[in-house]
């Protein structure tokens, strides 16, 4: 007959993919082993929360045990009460936001308007200011904050310490960077499924060594999904900036995009509303303001919404072009650095 420790070592080559690749018997889930003279009973545990990976792996202890020749060979399950501290070893706690003062998220009903452009610059618009400031580009599935801060092929290190690894996030402008554009090649393609994009973020936030901060912002990904929600409740996401072009037909997408942090389940406060590209002035003509977008949009939508607007940031093409190079515009002294700049000063004051 078996012993419990051989079918125990069978489980080890039972590895959970969304989990760094570690096995059912790391990651503690095997909650019981039964061994008789004719059946090998495996009881596996899962979380309150729905494991999409839980049928591959029930299949995947079955076959372990067929393979290492157990008499009939049984996988079953049992859901665990998420309070239950001792089972959930891999849970990433909250420890390494303890420094942290304010969390607040820059988000927008859809893609494109300039999230990660204000994102950036009011990042290093607070660091000008004397704040401490840590930004996460929780664009898994496209980063950008790389390349506007032009540290695209900079690694993070990390330290092991107390067995559990911290990542220690880069540095620049006076600023603590983290994205997952920093562990993956720039060519390649960022292809989750989403529970694993979800994980891949909370480790981003919560594995990383943020120190004492006033701000951390998080440069939400674009659109109103499931991974916005896990981002805000796991994170503990406590305000939120919208970010909006003045067109009207924005409007309905602002309201999504509000929606998310005012649904009764989340309800975060909404600092307020950023109007980015609101006009266009010419590099060469510095004093002209031309609304191609409408003229008092931004204005409009708050007023419809309730929300305060924070900034109207000028379409220019320095901000763009700081972009691609990685040197914000709002280390500079120009028109649009003025507007992080207050930006950032309305924001500290909130
Ligand atoms: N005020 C501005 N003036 C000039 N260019 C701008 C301005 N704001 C954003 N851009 C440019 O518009 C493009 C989109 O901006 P950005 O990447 O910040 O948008 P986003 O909302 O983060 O997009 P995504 O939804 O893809 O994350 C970038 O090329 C950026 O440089
Ligand atoms: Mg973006």
């Amino acid at each position: 007959m078996m012993t419990q420790q051989e079918v125990l070592d069978l489980l080890r080559e039972v590895k959970h993919p969304a989990k760094g690749e570690k096995s059912v018997v790391d990651l503690d889930m095997v909650q019981n082993i039964e061994v008789l003279t004719d059946r090998t009973v495996v009881t596996l545990a899962f979380g309150k929360r729905r494991d999409p990976l839980a049928e591959y792996l029930i299949g995947a202890a079955r076959a372990a045990l067929v393979r290492g020749g157990c008499p009939g060979p049984e996988v079953r399950t049992v859901v665990l009460d998420d309070e239950r501290p001792a089972k959930k070893p891999l849970e990433l706690g909250k420890e390494m936001l303890s420094g942290v003062k304010h969390i607040i998220g820059i988000a927008s009903g859809k893609g494109g308007v300039g999230k990660s452009t204000v994102a950036v610059n009011l990042a290093v618009a607070l660091a000008r200011l004397g704040f401490r400031v840590g930004l996460v580009d929780a664009d898994v599935y496209g980063p950008s904050i790389p390349t506007m801060t032009g540290t695209e092929g900079d690694m993070p290190t990390a330290e092991e310490i107390d067995g559990k690894q911290e990542i220690i996030p880069l540095e620049k402008y006076g600023v603590k960077w983290m994205s997952i554009g920093y562990f993956a090649k720039r060519s390649q393609a960022l292809i989750w499924r989403g529970p694993m994009a979800s994980t891949a973020l909370k480790q981003l936030v919560l594995q990383v060594k943020w120190g004492e901060l006033d701000y951390l912002l998080i440069d939400m990904p674009p659109g109103t999904g499931d991974i916005h929600l896990s981002l805000v409740q796991d994170i503990g996401i406590e305000s939120a900036i919208i970010v909006t072009t003045p067109q009207n037909v924005a409007l309905a997408d602002v309201e999504k995009g509000v929606d998310m942090f005012r649904n009764e389940s989340i309800d975060r406060r909404i600092l307020g509303l950023v109007e980015n590209m609101a006009w266009f002035t010419p590099a060469e003509h510095p004093d002209e303001k031309y609304y191609i977008f409408g003229h008092d949009g931004g204005e409009r939508m708050a007023s419809q919404l309730g929300l305060e607007l924070l900034a109207r940031i000028p379409l220019v093409q320095g901000i763009r072009e700081s972009g691609d190079t990685g040197e914000p515009a709002s280390l500079g002294s120009g028109p649009d650095a003025l507007a992080f700049i207050d930006l950032a000063r309305k924001v500290s004051e909130l």
